[in-house]
């Protein structure tokens, strides 16, 4: 069975950075993966305990079920984590649906701290969630304007660590 890989990105911006560094990674992988980035996180309703799941909650999920591996690349917004992507995890609290997935976390910013707040929020909240990963989970990457051009990532450095993440959650898949 091709190990199969779901993106998830915290921005909903159609021209977003974050989304270029996910479709990059996903183009990375070695053929016998398969990618898939996760649509209409916004469709996802505000989570309070007792709410029943909605059809997006329930593609949310389903989708999470279905991959052997996540990868989350998000924004920083006001040093912390973007609401939406917050709202849409905390529906699997209690789930069991991340918890033991393997999962990466990427930030990029435009800022020289690339994220690093953001990336640090959500380790905390994976933790939380009880997901698969080491030290070698999250990346940040800073002053991203300059490593994209044209819808892919173009920066040599970053498409090196981009496959890093990828031979990572290999890993972690693995173990
Ligand atoms: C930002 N940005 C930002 N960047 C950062 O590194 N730390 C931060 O705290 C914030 N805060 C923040 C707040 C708001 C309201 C906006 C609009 C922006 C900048 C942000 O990283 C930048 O807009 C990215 O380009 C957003 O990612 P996408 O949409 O390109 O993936």
């Amino acid at each position: 069975k091709r190990i199969h890989i779901l993106g998830i990105s915290g921005s909903l911006r159609a021209d977003s950075t974050n989304t270029v560094i996910l479709k990059t990674l996903g183009s990375l992988l070695p053929s016998d993966f398969t990618f898939e980035i996760f649509e209409g996180l916004d469709e996802i309703p505000h989570f309070s305990p007792g709410l029943f799941d909605t059809e997006a909650v329930t593609r949310f999920k389903t989708a999470i079920q279905q991959a052997d591996a996540v990868v989350i690349c998000t924004p920083e917004y006001a040093f912390g984590v973007p609401g939406t992507l917050k709202n849409a995890l905390d529906w699997t609290v209690g789930t069991g649906d991340l918890s033991d997935k393997p999962v990466s976390v990427i930030s990029a910013s435009p800022l020289n701290s690339g994220g690093n707040n953001a990336l640090a929020s959500l380790l905390l909240t994976l933790t939380a969630l009880g997901t698969r990963k080491n030290e070698a989970s999250a990346l940040s990457i800073p002053n991203v304007k300059g490593k994209i051009a044209d819808g892919v990532v173009t920066d040599a450095h970053t498409l090196g660590e981009l496959r890093a993440q990828c031979a990572n959650l290999l890993n972690l898949v693995k173990s």
